[in-house]
């Protein structure tokens, strides 16, 4: 997790900014993502490595940003993808082409977001909800989760 979530970025940064500083412009999106900004029970060491993604991009911003190179720092909620397991869109589950469309309008206008407009509303609730009951939603849903895919691979063994 830690590998692939952060050190990638890291070493892609790494190989990427020299060219850009020379060119003297470029952009730089980091996917972090909505359990980046809050803690996320059960997926933590996950949603740890999302807060390093959009802090680390807010400050390469900011030590970069005047040298003409956009750093962004994109924080979806739910996507229809591999990753997710969700194939089902709705308002507020887009499927990778809405979002990335979406998302990408935004570049060089906001240097940190949620990338569609549901996803903005997701995540202005997300920090006006306070801190205890956001913990215990997040805690009973981690929980649901983990029982249903326990039970899951519990059946599949038995097969
Ligand atoms: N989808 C969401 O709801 C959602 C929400 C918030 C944030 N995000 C973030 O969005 C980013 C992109 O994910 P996605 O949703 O677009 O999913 P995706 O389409 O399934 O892409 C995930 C990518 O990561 C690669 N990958 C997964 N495990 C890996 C490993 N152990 N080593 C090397 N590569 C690995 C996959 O490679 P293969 O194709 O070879 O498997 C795939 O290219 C992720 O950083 C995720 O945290 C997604």
């Amino acid at each position: 997790m830690l590998n692939v979530n952060i050190l990638s970025c890291m070493m892609m940064t790494k190989i990427s900014l020299p060219n850009m500083l020379e060119r003297g412009k470029g952009a730089v999106i980091n996917i972090s993502s909505c359990s980046g900004m809050q803690p996320a029970p059960l997926i933590n060491i996950y949603a740890a490595t999302k807060v390093f993604m959009d802090f680390f991009s807010r400050g390469l911003q900011v030590e970069y940003g005047s040298k003409g190179i956009i750093i962004q720092s994109v924080l979806p909620f739910f996507v229809t993808t591999k990753l997710s397991r969700i194939r089902n869109t709705s308002l507020f589950v887009l499927n990778p082409t809405q979002y990335v469309r979406s998302a990408l309008a935004t570049v060089g206008l906001e240097q940190r977001t949620n990338g569609c407009m549901s996803h903005s509303i997701e995540g202005w609730a997300v920090e006006k909800t306070p801190e205890w009951l956001k913990n215990k939603a997040r805690m009973h849903i981690s929980n649901n989760v983990r029982k249903y895919y326990l039970k899951k691979y519990a059946n599949k063994n038995k097969k």
